[in-house]
């Protein structure tokens, strides 16, 4: 099969209308500006009062909520959990911290749970580039993180991510952490430099992995923790930028119901490739796991890779595998000859629901 070089330079002119692939390079830039500006809300509330931590948001933003559960809640003395949906738990109350998180500010699921949370008078922080939550979170007293609008959300991720962390870490809900916070931006300069469209595909991993992948479906495992939430984000990106089909699944529990389903994965005329997302500090048995997972299942793929997550805080290893998933899927979309940024079908669907109200 042949198939178009990633490092012509027309390709990109061509297919990437709004500069995916530079945006992607600089996401060290993007989440230190995140940071900054989360530093600066006003008239956060009273920590001591907070019983749970609920994330509300979908796709892209939800996204940020599935990295900030991962990282915190080994540390957090109150549950942090991630609401993907229309409804807030029952248990939410006054006593409740939600973030609302979405990119538009027009998202019809965020927005009712934000509903939800003003009638249970929860504490309530926005983060959104959306002009109308944002002038109606003002009137209300309620603080609003803003972010840039001229960004896709999932190319926003460090807008979305970073203020959830800035703003526990300004309430005192987790540990400073500027050591870790300055490790994560040099792991992703680092990645930036080495997987930036001017690195050629002999010196680049994203390139080679998206032309390993080419003509397959991709199958991302990843383990409980950051590798599985990775995992989730890789997924998403080949679907979103790269507009192909992709799944993903967790170690341990694959191990309990999917691993089964191989065993005739022959049968189908699809050829698959498997990403093993790895990181060092991974629990030993989860390793174990993957170690022998593959070896089982190793021959019903076209192709088998391991991409081991970088840097030396679990904090700065997630960045690094999230920037490496978005730079191969996005080199990925070229390969297929799409562009990476549209989401139409998203969009369409969007107004379909919003039709006849
Ligand atoms: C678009 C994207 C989508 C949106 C989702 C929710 O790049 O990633 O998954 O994030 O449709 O919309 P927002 O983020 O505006 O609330």
């Amino acid at each position: 099969m042949s198939i178009p070089s990633l490092d012509d330079e027309e390709l990109v002119k061509e297919l990437d209308s709004k500069d995916m692939l530079g945006i992607t390079a600089q996401y060290p830039e993007q989440w230190e500006e995140a940071i900054q500006r989360a530093k600066k809300t006003p008239n956060l509330c009273d920590a001591s009062e907070v019983e749970h931590v609920i994330i509300c948001g979908m796709g892209g933003s939800g996204a940020s909520g599935d990295l900030a559960r991962v990282i915190l809640e080994a540390e957090m003395e109150v549950p942090i959990i991630v609401s993907k949906g229309y409804h807030l738990p029952k248990f939410v109350s006054n006593r409740t911290l939600v973030f609302v998180v979405s990119h538009s500010g027009t998202t019809e699921e965020t927005l009712s749970c934000f509903e939800q949370a003003l009638e249970k008078k929860s504490k309530i922080v926005i983060i959104t580039s959306g002009r109308e939550l944002a002038t109606r979170a003002f009137s209300l007293n309620i603080p609003v993180i803003e972010i840039p609008g001229h960004l896709q959300a999932r190319a926003s991720i460090g807008f979305l991510f970073m203020p959830l962390i800035v703003t526990l870490m300004q309430l005192g809900m987790i540990s400073n952490r500027p050591d870790e916070l300055s490790e994560v931006l040099q792991v992703l300069r680092d990645m930036a430099k080495k997987l930036a469209f001017p690195q050629p595909t002999c010196k680049n991993p994203a390139k080679q992995l998206a032309i390993d992948l080419y003509g397959k479906i991709p199958i991302i495992y990843g383990s409980e923790g950051i590798t599985g939430i990775a995992a989730l984000r890789w997924k998403c990106e080949f679907n979103e930028s790269s507009k192909i089909p992709a799944f993903w699944n967790i170690l341990p529990e694959l191990d309990h119901n999917e691993i089964v389903g191989w065993q005739l994965a022959d049968r189908f005329d699809v050829e698959f490739a498997l990403v093993n997302l790895r990181e060092p500090c991974d629990y030993s048995r989860n390793i174990r796991r993957m170690n022998i997972t593959t070896s089982l299942i190793g021959n019903k793929f076209k192709i088998s890779r391991e991409i081991w997550a970088e840097g030396t805080s679990r904090f700065a290893r997630l960045a690094s595998l999230i920037h490496m998933g978005d730079f191969t899927a996005r080199y990925l979309a070229l390969l297929y000859g799409v562009d990476p940024t549209p989401v139409d079908i998203i969009w369409h669907l969007k107004a379909r629901l919003g039709e006849g109200e």
